[in-house]
């Protein structure tokens, strides 16, 4: 699909009011998006899993309006209660998707969010609020307009989440979303994620991400300005060749099942990601002590068991640690063991992949 193909033609009907209700995932890049052009055109390709129990649940009820042609009219609420903080945010969500979704001026939209994971965990919400958020507009799209398809209906809902936050394409749909052109995927594109095309072992349908919260204050540096930083940075070119060639050697480590590849890939991703940010300008660090102290022993644990545990990073200190589904026991005793003594009050998450938004 076309970015013109997202602008339908007139709606034929109207409504009055209504409401539209979806939880939408969180997702862990295998592949880091790093680096874009304006509106989260990716300057390379990335891959995900797409995670079943960190997600953000959202509620949109909407009402027509007499004045239609005032700004939006939005009441926002985090976990049941009123929340201005989140406006702004919304709001320009809202006027980046308008040339696609003309509806936007004509209700009252109240806005009910909340999230599965604890509101200060240093996990962000953007990917998992933006996916439900446009998830159900694309819902109420869809009341107004019923004709549209599936493929329609998903691919757009994708591209709107993108246009709020760029990974948020990622977590429509599952177990593995690819996002971004890249030259061995027929159909990929920088418009939106689609799922995973070719052949995934069985071993990465239950692949296991246990999230430890190293740091669950703000980050320093946020994602958007990191991106920026990509601009004019001596290894730009170097590290989106690095993602594109990963990306290309993904696929046959999907397919095979071939783990001892795939640490080797994820955790080269997520180091080369942290060095883009510590050799940029300004530079600056976003793992903490704890996290380098939590790779060090995942390595050690590597060496000494032989286990198939591995980690990789976001844009902030917390580790997400991948393994298979056979070696949960194992890893748990390793965690709390010895893991858990780098979390901040103990605390982590345990997740896995899933297979995308739900409608509620
Ligand atoms: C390190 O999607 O948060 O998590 O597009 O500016 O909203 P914006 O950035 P965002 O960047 C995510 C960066 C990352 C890697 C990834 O998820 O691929």
């Amino acid at each position: 699909m076309k970015e013109t193909d997202f602008v339908l033609p007139a709606y034929e009907s109207s409504l009055d009011s209504g409401k539209a209700q979806w939880s939408a995932p969180s997702n862990i890049a295998l592949i880091k998006y790093w680096g874009k052009y304006a509106s989260q055109i990716p300057a390379n390709a990335s891959v995900s899993f797409t995670l079943t129990n960190c997600k953000t649940e959202t509620t949109v009820a909407f009402k027509k309006r007499s004045n239609q042609d005032q700004d939006y009219d939005l009441t926002v609420l985090f976990e049941g209660i009123i929340n201005n903080d989140f406006r702004p945010k919304i709001e320009t969500f809202f006027s980046r998707v308008e040339p696609y979704l003309p509806f936007l001026k004509k209700y009252h939209f109240e806005i009910s969010t909340s999230n599965t994971f604890p509101h200060s965990s240093g996990i962000a919400s953007s990917a998992s609020g933006m996916a439900a958020l446009a998830l159900c507009l694309m819902d109420i799209e869809r009341q107004i307009y019923p004709k549209m398809t599936d493929e329609y209906f998903f691919g757009k809902a994708s591209f709107l989440a993108r246009l709020g936050s760029g990974s948020a394409c990622r977590s429509i749909k599952g177990p593995l979303v690819e996002w971004g052109k890249h030259p061995l995927i027929n159909h990929s594109t920088n418009l939106y994620g689609i799922e995973y095309p070719f052949e995934v072992h069985e071993v990465f349908k239950s692949y296991q991400d246990t999230i430890l919260l190293v740091h669950k204050g703000a980050k320093t540096v946020s994602s958007t300005v990191g991106h920026d930083l990509m601009k004019g940075h001596l290894f730009a070119e170097q590290r989106f060749q690095q993602a594109k060639e990963n990306l290309g050697k993904m696929i046959e480590v999907f397919a095979t099942g071939d783990i001892a590849k795939f640490i080797e890939i994820v955790e080269s991703e997520a180091l080369s990601l942290h060095a883009m940010m510590m050799s940029s300008l300004p530079y600056f660090i976003l793992m903490k002590p704890n996290t380098l102290q939590i790779i060090e022993r995942i390595w050690e644990y590597r060496k000494s068991t032989g286990g198939q545990l591995c980690f990789t990073l976001d844009a902030g200190a917390n580790v997400h640690l991948l393994y298979p589904e056979n070696e949960k026991e194992k890893v748990k005793n390793f965690i709390d063991s010895e893991l858990v003594a780098y979390c901040e009050n103990g605390h982590y998450i345990c997740d896995r992949v899933g297979d995308g938004a739900k409608k509620l």
